[in-house]
């Protein structure tokens, strides 16, 4: 992972990566502006802002994406302007688990330069006039960096314990309301191979399926991944089963467990929409999954279903009771079945509830427009929000990632 290729013979100055690296670029000189320019734009998957230090305004920094290097350039009062970089407060969503290394670039025979450049804490100090092949070296240590830094992706499936119990759709409009919190940051997977409803769900088509990006996982990365997957307006990103492939469905979903590690790697959160049951064939979503939900409803079969699905969870799959969490859909208090009788029949698992809201839920499907974003003042809505709350997880405060850099 991470090592940067070059595209062909015709153009041998030119260099790709594996994932995306940003850079701060802050010269002293035009002469470095535009030679740095120059270098960084052959390198794909590399983006980069040029900062003048003369005129450096630290506030508006917060325009543009969080930097993984930063690049300086010597010159007159250089390491000052530096230091006032340490007054930059990044934006709240770019605080959490950053990291950027400082380079400074200059005369290599500039004793002075190179010493100050140590002591703010640069991690390299580097030829001002280095061509992009001699910098390659250090973004793919960059990129390595970066993707062992990755936490794998927490991992909800939500599970039926009957048809029509309404997994697909709490998946979906929790997905919707996570994404709000975190866009393009969550990956909705509809596992279902022949029925699948989240994109009708969401009113969107896809290109690819889920077979077509199972079939091509032996070189799939980040950048790779981001054309098999479908956007929603929301930030929502989801991969699902093409409905006409039946057949090849099914034998792409045994290789599923392969493709599962790249899409946690790359998304934080992953929710699975397993509405069709227990499937031995998508083990690998069931258990290292953070919790399996199970939805169901009062009545007497689907209670009955998800007693007996626990003890598969427990006792064939091995998961812990904490894993495991209960949704009665449909919820209404008039109904004989109380919540009571639900708690005391599956004792250690945590019960959530979702009213009963036939007009907000069928109004959402059919016009493919979740409710959470639709009706978002129906109780419905309001308690899926609530739920949603359970999964993200708080944000700790904590010290700026720049002012790490100088720490
Ligand atoms: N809270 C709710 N209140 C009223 N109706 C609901 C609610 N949740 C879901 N429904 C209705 O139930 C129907 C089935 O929902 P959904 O597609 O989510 O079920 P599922 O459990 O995924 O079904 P399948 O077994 O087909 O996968 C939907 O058409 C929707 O209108
Ligand atoms: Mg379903």
């Amino acid at each position: 992972m991470g090592e940067a290729v070059t595209l062909n013979s015709n153009s041998h100055n030119h260099f790709r990566l594996k994932t995306n690296l940003t850079v701060w670029v802050f010269y002293s000189s035009d002469r470095f502006h535009l030679h740095i320019s120059q270098e960084l734009a052959n390198c794909d998957n590399l983006s980069f802002e040029t900062i003048s230090l003369h005129s450096l305004v630290v506030a508006n920094l917060a325009h543009f994406s969080p930097p993984d290097l930063i690049f300086v350039e010597t010159g007159p009062n250089w390491a000052q302007k530096v230091m006032e970089l340490q007054h930059y407060e990044a934006p709240q969503e770019q605080q959490d688990n950053h990291e950027a290394s400082l380079i400074v670039f200059g005369n290599e025979n500039d004793n002075g330069a190179l010493k100050i450049a140590l002591k703010i804490g640069a991690a390299d100090f580097i030829s001002d006039r280095v061509v992009l092949s001699e910098m390659m070296p250090m973004f793919k240590n960059a990129v390595e960096d970066k993707l062992a830094s990755r936490s794998i992706g927490d991992m909800y499936a939500f599970v039926n314990t009957k048809g029509g119990a309404g997994a697909s759709m709490l998946a979906v409009n929790t997905a919707i309301e996570m994404a709000k919190v975190y866009p393009e940051k969550v990956l909705l997977l509809d596992l279902d191979l022949q029925f699948g409803v989240a994109n009708d769900y969401l009113n969107i088509s896809s290109s690819y399926g889920l077979a077509d990006a199972i079939a091509n996982v032996s070189d799939m990365d980040e950048m790779s991944l981001a054309s098999y997957v479908t956007k929603h307006k929301s930030g929502l990103h989801m991969l699902t089963f093409k409905p006409e492939n039946g057949h090849d469905n099914y034998d792409k979903a045994k290789n599923f467990n392969k493709l599962l590690p790249v899409l946690r790697e790359v998304y934080p959160y992953v929710i699975v929409d397993l509405s069709r049951g227990l499937d031995r064939i998508f083990a690998s979503v069931i258990v290292p999954a953070n919790k399996v939900f199970l939805v169901t409803q009062q009545n007497l079969v689907a209670v009955k279903n998800s007693a007996r699905i626990i003890k598969t969870l427990t006792f064939e799959f091995g998961l812990g009771r904490e894993q495991i969490e209960l949704v009665v859909n449909r919820y209404e208090k008039r109904q004989s079945i109380k919540l009571k009788d639900i708690s005391e029949t599956l004792p250690g698992v945590k019960v959530h509830m979702i009213p009963n809201d036939f007009k907000a839920a069928v109004e959402s499907a059919n016009l493919g427009k979740p409710y959470v974003q639709s009706k978002k003042n129906s109780s419905l809505a309001k308690s899926v929000i609530q739920f949603t709350r359970t999964l993200v997880p708080e944000t700790e405060q904590k010290l700026s990632w720049i002012k790490r850099l100088f720490s």
